[in-house]
């Protein structure tokens, strides 16, 4: 296991000129490992993108430090750029070329002789599953496609570093598993990702580690089981079969309640400290009441949850 540190920000401030007090960062802290993926969590302008600007040298920094590879972003920005690469929120590929001829322009674009970009443009294409496509041009591609052609183009030259802004923000459900499944390569050939996500689920399912990001700073930082463990209890979930118990089980459900119960029409969402115990208390207490519910499980805290706990705004 190595821990090269590949980024490192420290109270990084930014201020936009003519921007909203306070919106940009505001003592912005990150710490990812070399292999890793790190997800940056965070709401609508919670200051994903400028982060990842920052950190890509787009935008300067107020003030604080940031490095990349241990090259520091504000005086070292050509080091930095070597490291890196940058898939944003917008495809950067020609809607006119096909995927093929895209890749082959970025390969060339980065100092590859034609033969060498053609290669390499193939094993992409053939990395991310769009050999198929490869002579198609580009407007005639899935939102899935695009994102993963994108991808591929990050690519060409092997940076050490690749920031993914919000790769799957628009994207229908199947277009979504497919990024998904080519950010999972990425990692597998070794890359370090920083991903910039405002979806919980992607976080989770994607990321090593999750920095959740409030108002331009974070407020919570670790894999995604230790954010779940930070929040205490588990919750015991109930499925009623009849609308007409809800009122009566919630009063059963109260004693075991460690906070708030939840109900939304006839799931009824109980935080508990001592799962085993609550689970079979409530059991037989049901079975007291005559009543059969259609369900009732334990689980752990979702990552909604702790940022809704942390935050007091859903993501
Ligand atoms: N160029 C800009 N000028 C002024 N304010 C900006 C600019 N870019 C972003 N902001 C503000 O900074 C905050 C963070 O934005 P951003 O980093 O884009 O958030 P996110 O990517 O998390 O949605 C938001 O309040 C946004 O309105
Ligand atoms: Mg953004």
């Amino acid at each position: 296991m190595t821990t090269e540190r590949v980024i490192e920000a420290v109270g990084v401030r930014k201020n936009y000129k003519g921007g909203t007090e306070g919106a940009g960062l505001n003592g912005f802290d990150l710490e990812v490992t070399a292999g890793t993926v790190t997800g940056l969590l965070g709401p609508n302008g919670a200051g994903k993108t400028t982060a990842v600007r920052i950190l890509s040298t787009l935008l300067e920094l107020d003030s604080g430090t940031a490095t990349i590879a241990g090259y520091d972003v504000r005086r070292q920005g050509a080091e930095v750029r070597r490291r890196i690469g940058l898939v944003g929120q917008h495809a950067a590929v020609d809607e006119i070329l096909t995927g093929r001829q895209n890749l082959v322009m970025f390969g060339r674009l980065n100092h590859l002789g034609h033969a060498a970009a053609v290669r390499r443009a193939d094993d992409l294409l053939e990395r991310f599953s769009l050999t198929d496509a490869a002579g198609q041009p580009v407007g005639k591609y899935s939102g899935g496609m695009r994102r993963r052609l994108d991808l591929a183009a990050s690519l060409i030259v092997a940076p050490k570093v690749l920031f993914v802004d919000e790769p799957t923000t628009g994207l229908d459900p199947a277009g979504r598993l497919e990024v998904w499944s080519a950010v999972r390569q990425l990692v597998d050939g070794g890359t370090t990702v920083l991903l910039t996500t405002q979806y919980l689920e992607e976080a989770d399912q994607l990321a090593n580690r999750i920095s959740m990001l409030k108002a331009g700073k974070v407020v919570a930082e670790g894999t995604p089981d230790e954010l779940k463990t930070q929040l205490g209890s588990d919750w015991l979930d109930l499925v009623l079969a009849d609308p007409a118990d809800v009122a009566r089980v919630i009063q059963l459900a109260e004693p075991l309640a460690d906070g708030e119960i939840r109900v939304n029409e006839v799931r009824i969402s109980v935080p508990v400290k001592d799962r085993t115990r609550a689970l079979v208390t409530m059991a037989n207490s049901l079975h007291e009441a005559k009543i059969d519910p259609e369900d009732i499980t334990l689980r752990r805290p979702t990552l909604d949850e702790v940022f809704l706990h942390l935050t007091g705004a859903a993501a």
